[in-house]
């Protein structure tokens, strides 16, 4: 069927097997690309060319594995301007780079690393509404951050000696952001990007058991930026804290090009996947976050003063320091079924939902905590450990936790957990985890009592349990199966004007053997969880950062890692140019995928 909002009505896509190397995007519907790893964002002249990178030219180009994104209108510009910001989560130094040929070179390609990671803004330009943007090079609001811009800690701890090293006696100063996942943009027009996989870039001790909860450990990494930048050798005298300092939600004001960004130690420390803010009744204002790992947490961050209306300077400074003081909780689900009715199967309980009632367990409220043995810097540094002791609710691997903006109601996109239920693992199936092990994922909506962001306690219910639509446990809101798409592995997601659900996925090729894609699916009315499949990304990439534009029939997706298990020589993927699949190019030439922000339109009234 031909449904959708707005602009974008579609026939869905049928599933695209993962070995098809190519964008795929329904009928009547088609895709260019705005902007590339390597494409220069200050001078024209500064062509990509992948064997001769340097960190000095990586910095002023567009970065790699963009995954958060969305493009923010310049107040006064019109609807043909427009800020694309960006997050570029990690590197891939096996496809990004020839096989380094000197002990020099394996420096310079780790320097490069460092630049192509962090986040970018890029004001871009279209001739029409529906038409593709392209990059404005030059612009005074193009940007890169990288893991050595300085960027400022603020919030009750900043300072703080838990946060001081040796570069930075201060503690409120850090240079750089990396693994920066997904995001959110705030209603002041700031975007927050979550530090996530930030354990994977340190070399530690090993001596302090707060950060094995963390995954640090005393190893080489995969990285190697610690043989090229001492702080990255936590075991080295002056540098034990420097992880301390990442990890945390980080505020970018495209608008303010000179100004640091800001990370808030307020909102916590943990794998942040990414935060969405949204405005309650009194003006305060929610910050919804999850911690994608196996087993951890979902959290809410409760502003302690008031969003300004008006777009003035003088209200948008304020409300930029929302999130530097205010509450953090994390959240506990009770599911309201007999527990021998859930089985780890995902066959629903005999009321027919999983579902329940839930609490919001105070960490930290206006900067005292409320955890007894942690002081507001260890249950802000090791927010983690602090949830630990409260007994929050093990989670499978909590995405992207959003908030509609028609609804108020908060979806929280558990990606998978493949060691729920294990002989030894922490837990087996619970009401809001109800499958062992949880392969495909699922979605939990969470509505707030009294629709109130502030409300500690809330009310849930399980939309969709993901999977291949014949196989029994999975579940579409009650939607005939026969009729749905499948889908495995939900990441980041994203609500189109009629409060529609959009869910980018990551891991399909491995679970259902598909390529990753972007899903619509109706959260009210009659076709409340009829799935249907938007578009599917090239082999091995994954759908990041969907941006929905129905009133304008476009959508933006960042499409990650295109080809991850190929090699520079050996290139799985040629995305998004395919430019000479068929030939050598000669030694050294660059053939190979480039993760970029793709634009797809409709083509027809
Ligand atoms: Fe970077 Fe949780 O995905
Ligand atoms: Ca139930
Ligand atoms: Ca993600
Ligand atoms: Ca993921």
């Amino acid at each position: 069927a031909v449904r959708g909002p707005g602009r974008l009505r579609f026939a869905g896509i049928a599933p695209v097997p993962a070995d098809v190397d190519a964008l795929t995007v329904p009928e009547g519907y088609r895709w260019a690309t705005v902007v590339r790893w390597g494409d220069p964002l200050f001078d024209a002249a500064e062509t990509f060319d992948a064997a001769a990178q340097t960190p000095q030219r990586q910095a002023r180009q567009f970065g790699y594995n963009n995954d958060y994104l969305d493009l923010i209108p310049i107040p006064g510009r019109g609807d043909r301007e427009a800020l694309l910001v960006a997050n570029h989560e990690y590197t891939n130094a096996p496809i990004m780079f020839p096989p380094a040929a000197s002990a020099e070179e394996r420096q310079n390609q780790r320097r490069v690393t460092k630049a192509a990671q962090g986040m970018a803004v890029v004001h871009v330009r279209r001739d029409a509404v529906g038409q593709p943007w392209r990059v404005v090079v030059g612009s005074r609001y193009n940007r890169r951050i990288t893991a050595d811009t300085p960027i400022s800690l603020d919030g009750p701890i900043a300072g703080a000696p838990i946060l001081r090293t040796k570069d930075d006696p201060s503690g409120t100063t850090v240079l750089g952001t990396f693994a920066n996942c997904s995001g959110g943009t705030t209603p002041w027009g700031t975007v927050l990007s979550g530090e996530e996989n930030f354990q994977g870039y340190f070399r530690t001790s090993g001596a302090f058991a707060a950060d094995k909860r963390y995954g640090l450990a005393d190893k080489a990494t995969t990285y190697g930026w610690e043989e090229v930048d001492p702080r990255f050798d936590a075991r080295g005298a002056g540098y034990e804290t420097e992880p301390n300092r990442f990890g945390w939600i980080v505020e970018l004001d495209p608008f303010s090009p000179d100004q640091p960004p800001v990370k808030h130690t307020a909102m916590g420390r943990f794998k942040h996947e990414g935060a969405n803010v949204i405005v309650g009744r009194s003006g305060h204002v929610g910050a919804y976050m999850g911690d994608d790992e196996r087993f951890d947490y979902v959290y809410k961050f409760v502003s302690t003063n008031r969003m300004k209306s008006g777009s003035g300077s003088a209200a948008r400074h304020a409300n930029k320091s929302l999130l530097s003081s205010g509450s953090l909780y994390v959240a506990r689900f009770t599911g309201n079924s007999p527990a021998d009715q859930i089985d780890g199967s995902g066959r629903l309980p005999a009321d027919g939902a999983f579902d329940g009632t839930g609490e919001w367990l105070p960490i930290v409220v206006d900067g005292v905590s409320q955890v007894p043995g942690f002081n507001a810097e260890q249950a802000l540094v090791y927010s983690r450990l602090a949830a630990d002791q409260l007994g929050a609710t093990r989670m499978d691997r909590p995405e992207d936790v959003q908030p509609s903006p028609v609804t108020g109601k908060v979806y929280v996109v558990c990606t998978n957990n493949i060691d729920r239920g294990k002989a030894g693992a922490k837990e087996g199936a619970t009401e809001v985890n109800p499958r062992t092990p949880n392969r495909d994922g699922h979605i939990v909506e969470i509505t707030e009592d009294g629709g109130d962001l502030r409300s500690r306690t809330f009310t849930w219910s399980v939309v969709l349990v993901c999977g291949d639509p014949a196989a029994a446990g999975t579940y579409f809101a009650g939607f005939p199966h026969e009729l749905v798409a499948p889908i495995s592995c939900p990441d980041n997601i994203a609500f189109d004007s009629r409060g529609d659900l959009w869910i980018a996925t990551d891991g399909a090729p491995s679970t259902l053997g598909h390529n990753d894609g972007l899903f619509h699916m109706p959260l009210s009315g009659a076709d409340r969880g009829y799935l249907r499949q938007f578009l599917a990304v090239p082999r091995e990439a994954e759908t990041c950062g969907p941006v929905i534009r129905d009133a304008e029939g476009t959508v933006l997706v960042a499409v990650q890692h295109p080809g991850e298990e190929g090699t520079f020589a050996a290139p799985h993927s040629y995305f998004p140019d395919y430019v000479a699949q068929d030939a050598d190019p000669g030694p050294g030439q660059w053939r190979g995928p480039r993760p970029s922000v793709v634009q797809v339109w409709r083509d027809r009234a």
